[in-house]
């Protein structure tokens, strides 16, 4: 958001403050920033490999595998921002789905090495036509 990038933890539905600058256009895949200069949130999806590593109770030996790595966290990512669009629709905002700017994002984040950025998200109002 414009005033900084935050941690969403699911667990106590909270946001948690990561970096207090605004981050939004490198949320957005070079040569279509201008498309979204308005939008007030971009969503930017993360996945965590030691988190897939390291789950709690049952281990899953495919999770040590780089390719089911890649089908969870691909598979995660959709069904999270299938409902963004879900919930954006029954708000009537509009919500768009697309690439990012993963190294700028992974420096400014100060991401590990195992956090990769996948895509983003843009919600924001439609145009009125
Ligand atoms: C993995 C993935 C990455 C995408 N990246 C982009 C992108 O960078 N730019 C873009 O315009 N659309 C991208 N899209 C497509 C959009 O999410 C969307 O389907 C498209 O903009 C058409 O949306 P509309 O039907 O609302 O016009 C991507 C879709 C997927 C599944």
């Amino acid at each position: 958001m414009e005033s900084g990038v935050y941690l969403f933890d699911a667990q106590h539905h909270r946001l948690l403050p990561v970096v207090a600058s605004d981050l939004r256009t490198l949320a957005i895949g070079r040569g279509q920033r201008s498309m979204v200069t308005k939008a007030p949130v971009q969503f930017i999806y993360v996945a965590d490999i030691h988190r897939l590593t390291h789950t709690a109770g049952f281990q899953e030996p495919g999770l040590q595998d780089p390719e089911v790595q890649k089908s969870y966290y691909h598979v995660d990512t959709g069904l999270i921002a299938g409902n963004v669009y879900l919930f954006a629709a029954s708000q009537e905002l509009a919500s768009w789905f697309h690439n990012c700017d993963r190294i700028g994002l992974m420096r400014k984040l100060k991401l590990r090495a195992e956090q990769r950025v996948l895509f983003a998200q843009t919600v924001g109002y439609p145009e009125r036509r």
